[in-house]
């Protein structure tokens, strides 16, 4: 069982970015929790700040791993590319926020990536992460 964490834009800064929004936590930390609850799945990490970056990386495991949990930070909500490029693979997609996007800026409400994903799971911090996790294991 392979899972691909991909997180976009701003989110290598958790821990330093917005505090009272995102938490104070690291990713690296948290994903070492993650990685120790699911022994027998291999969780690989990527983040990139660069919307190609993230298609590529999509690209790569998209066809070969079960499932991908993506956060793509500001690019859910104007990234046409990542919309399309999701609907290109053939792993199912989870679409993740850590915040609300829904109790925010109106420009957060809506995803352009949304309608290509699986689902969506956003609002509860970093267990959004497992919460997608537990989404795509029950795909199984
Ligand atoms: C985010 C929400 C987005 O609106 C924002 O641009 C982010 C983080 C979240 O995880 O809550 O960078 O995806």
């Amino acid at each position: 069982m392979k899972i691909q964490i991909i997180n976009g834009p701003n989110l290598n800064l958790l821990g330093v970015r917005e505090p009272s929004v995102y938490g104070d936590r690291p990713f690296e930390g948290f994903l070492d929790t993650l990685r120790s609850r699911y022994p027998d799945v291999v969780i690989d990490y990527y983040q990139s700040n660069v919307e190609g970056e993230i298609i590529n990386r999509l690209q790569e495991v998209g066809f070969t791993y079960d499932g991908i949990v993506l956060n793509a930070g500001a690019y859910t909500h104007t990234s046409v590319a990542i919309h399309d490029c999701i609907r290109a693979l053939t792993a199912p997609v989870v679409e993740v926020h850590i915040s609300n996007v829904h109790a925010r800026e109106e420009f957060r409400h809506h995803s352009l990536i949304a309608a290509a994903c699986k689902g969506v799971v956003c609002g509860f911090g970093l267990d959004s992460y497992r919460l997608a996790i537990e989404a795509i294991l029950a795909l199984k």
